[in-house]
């Protein structure tokens, strides 16, 4: 019997604390004038010591399920994406599996950086085609402010902390047009990049971080070449043309790279979704909280089409085209 994946629910949560780059500006050698011009970003949410991946995934999660008017008990299973876990294990999505009191199913974390989230949509697509789960919650939960070097001001200034979390749920059937669904998800790496973006040491504790590099424009260069063959290959698979694209919301990295992919596609500013400005990049949270607050205050409506691109360390990147 075929079946498809249906995205049910959005969900996201973001740290009390704001910090605006005049805050940074006041301890560190960068103005807004140069964060906002060469980035788009005008403040980040900075977690607590409470606000850990595990407890911002669960309020995500616990969000995404209320939308879907679905309960614990219909999880099947539970995909962190996550590159600063509170622990090297447990894996975070079982902590989120306990605080939601799931006692059933599988839970894993999985670690593309900030393509986590559309590697971990594309797997929980699969298992649901392939009938080994029903119902899956996919998170990203980062806390980049504990691997921050605080006195480089060309990677501090760009992240911020937050969770989002879809929840997914089998439709049986092949997928019928204008029906919602998971339309395809491609998922690639190239490692010989690894040296571009990455954390040298221990993640996502406060007391013994590993801290991130990055040769920012090295990254950028690849991010509009990889990000734009993966839009093309999305739209090429499903054959579709640019104009049948109702909403992108790519991973929130750059504004100038948002724009691009924008332009790109042929797309109104207005259908393109943007919190990079609110949220700077907060890596593998960053596509499913751009998705919360737009389907939350009614921008993207059911029925509609949303592309979603990122490139993160690895180097990974990928796309998923999603009818709501
Ligand atoms: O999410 C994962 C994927 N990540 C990305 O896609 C990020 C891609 N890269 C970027 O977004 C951009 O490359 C950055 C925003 C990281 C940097 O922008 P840029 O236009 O590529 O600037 P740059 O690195 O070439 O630096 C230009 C100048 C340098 O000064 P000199 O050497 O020209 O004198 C930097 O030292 O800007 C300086 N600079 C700063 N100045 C004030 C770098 N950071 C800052 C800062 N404040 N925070």
């Amino acid at each position: 019997m075929t079946r498809h994946a249906v995205l049910a629910g959005v969900g996201g949560y973001l740290p009390k604390r704001v910090v605006t780059n005049d805050d940074l500006a006041r301890t560190l050698d960068t103005s807004d004038e140069w964060i906002s011009e060469r980035t788009g970003i005008r403040q980040r949410h900075i977690a607590d010591e409470t606000e850990t991946a595990a407890f911002m995934g669960a309020a995500a999660a616990e969000a995404a399920l209320r939308r879907a008017g679905a309960g614990a008990g219909e999880v099947d299973g539970v995909i962190v994406a996550t590159s600063t876990p509170d622990q090297a294990f447990p894996a975070t999505a079982a902590r989120i599996q306990a605080a939601l009191g799931i006692t059933r199913g599988f839970a894993f974390d999985l670690a593309a950086a900030c393509s986590g989230f559309i590697y971990a949509l594309a797997v929980a697509d699969g298992m649901i085609r392939a009938g080994q789960a029903s119902g899956i919650l996919v998170i990203g939960s980062e806390v980049y402010s504990r691997i921050l070097d605080w006195r480089d001001r060309t990677t501090c200034v760009l992240f911020g902390d937050g969770a989002g979390a879809v929840f997914l749920h089998a439709a049986e059937g092949p997928v019928t047009p204008g029906a919602p669904a998971v339309l395809s998800t491609h998922i690639h790496a190239d490692g010989r990049y690894g040296d571009i973006l990455y954390v040298d040491g221990a993640v996502g504790q406060p007391d013994r971080p590993g801290t991130l590099a990055m040769n920012g424009s090295a990254v950028f260069r690849h991010a509009v070449v990889n990000l734009a063959a993966a839009v093309e290959e999305a739209l090429a698979v499903n054959h579709l043309d640019r104009a049948s694209i109702d909403w992108l919301v790519p991973h929130q990295a750059n504004r100038r790279i948002i724009d691009a992919m924008g332009k790109k596609l042929g797309l109104a500013p207005e259908r393109v979704v943007v919190t990079i400005d609110r949220h700077a990049n907060t890596s593998a949270a960053s596509i499913p909280l751009a998705l919360a607050e737009a389907v939350g205050d009614g921008r993207i409506r059911p029925g509609q089409l949303v592309l979603m691109e990122a490139l993160g360390g690895g180097l990974t990147w990928g796309s998923a085209l999603v009818r709501l």
